[in-house]
């Protein structure tokens, strides 16, 4: 009995001390030199042009921080191909040319989505062969305009439902289950060059979608379909998926042997939409959640770190709030650009 209490009082004081090490993170810490120059792999940012064009100091950390820009929406089949055959590349040649300009890889999204589509894509009609020719033409019109010149494609985003069935868009109406392939060899044979990347979120929470989509991955590896990467959207909340689920699908992910690219990272503080105040202990917790997630992208072998990318620079330009209408926190800076606990983990671990 004695030794049972022994045991308990033992317990308890490990906690205490396991708790009381979690030491805080401070918000103030300095942004120079940035997160870029502290790393080894690519650290990015999804990019707004309405904030890269008309705020300076969206720009300013933009261009300190960050050597990897994946623009948020203006490389979509909406935007680039908005009329059957009219292709518009002007605002992307742009964001390419800003990219060239100040030394920064561009990361092509997406060229296969059930989202922002044109209005005519949705409504084309046609034989398979004609949908089929509409893909490739969209594919190879967009990949060979940018042949060269960028670092790597998102291919197809989110093929696969929660289940781990594929998705039911108009490609795979179309085209059936073999749209996926079709699309990785029509972007191969347009740039020969170009990183191809599977896009997929909830990979961490979802063992089935997972499974699913790495079995995917395992099939194109054993008969040479051209795939190089896979992208792990991280848009995840303080809670789930928990850290040990991250951990799990980045040692699944390794396995591959394929670079692993954590495309979309985004923190929620608020995924229940509750009316919250975004307090010292969210950014702590937000910070720890933020730094596990960095840890375990660093146990990944360093020839498969492709990088991460944050869905958004701050607060202030993230999608979440909009989207969800809803009171959220889940980037690096605040709403008025100042560093937040998260950043100053980030710096901390990226230079120990
Ligand atoms: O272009 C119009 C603009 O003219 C108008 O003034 C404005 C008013 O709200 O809306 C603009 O369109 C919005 C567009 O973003 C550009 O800001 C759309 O309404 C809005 O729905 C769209 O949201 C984008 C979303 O994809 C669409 O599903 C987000 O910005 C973009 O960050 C988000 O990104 C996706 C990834 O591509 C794939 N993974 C999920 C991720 C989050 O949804």
């Amino acid at each position: 009995m004695l030794k049972m209490r022994g045991f308990h009082i033992l317990f308890f004081a490990l906690f205490i001390c396991f708790s009381c090490h979690q030491e805080e993170v401070s918000s103030n810490c300095t942004t120079s030199p940035g997160l870029q120059e502290l790393s080894s792999f690519p650290i990015g940012i999804a990019v707004d042009m309405d904030f890269l064009d008309f705020d300076p100091e969206y720009e300013r950390l933009l261009n300190q921080q960050f050597g990897q820009l994946t623009p948020g929406n203006i490389f979509k089949p909406s935007n680039l191909q908005p009329a059957e055959g009219q292709f518009y590349f002007d605002e992307a040649d742009r964001l390419l040319a800003y990219a060239d300009l100040n030394g920064k890889a561009l990361h092509g999204h997406t060229l296969l989505w059930h989202q922002q589509l044109p209005q005519w894509m949705e409504d084309f009609e046609g034989s398979p062969a004609e949908w089929e020719a509409m893909l490739k033409n969209h594919i190879q019109s967009v990949v060979g305009h940018f042949k060269g010149r960028l670092r790597a494609w998102d291919v197809v985003n989110e093929a696969f439902d929660e289940d781990g069935s594929l998705r039911e868009t108009i490609w795979k109406q179309h085209l059936g289950a073999s749209y996926i392939e079709k699309a990785f060899r029509y972007a191969h044979a347009a740039d020969p060059d170009a990183l191809l990347f599977l896009n997929d979120y909830n990979l961490a929470l979802s063992p089935r979608k997972r499974r699913a989509m790495f079995d995917l991955v395992k099939d194109f590896q054993r008969r040479g379909v051209p795939i190089h990467g896979i992208g792990l959207q991280m848009h995840i909340s303080l809670s789930f998926p928990s850290d040990a689920e991250i951990g799990d699908c980045l040692k699944d992910a390794s396995q591959l042997g394929l670079p692993i690219h954590l495309s979309e990272l985004d923190i929620s503080v608020n995924p229940l939409a509750r009316n919250i105040t975004f307090d010292e202990n969210l950014a702590q917790r937000q910070a720890r959640k933020g730094a596990y997630v960095l840890s375990a992208y660093q146990k990944v072998p360093a020839a498969l770190q492709y990088g991460i990318t944050f869905w958004g620079l701050s607060d202030r330009d993230s999608w979440i709030p909009s989207y969800f209408g809803r009171d959220d926190y889940p980037l690096l800076f605040d709403r008025d650009y100042q560093t937040k606990p998260m950043y100053c983990q980030f710096k901390a671990l990226l230079n120990p």
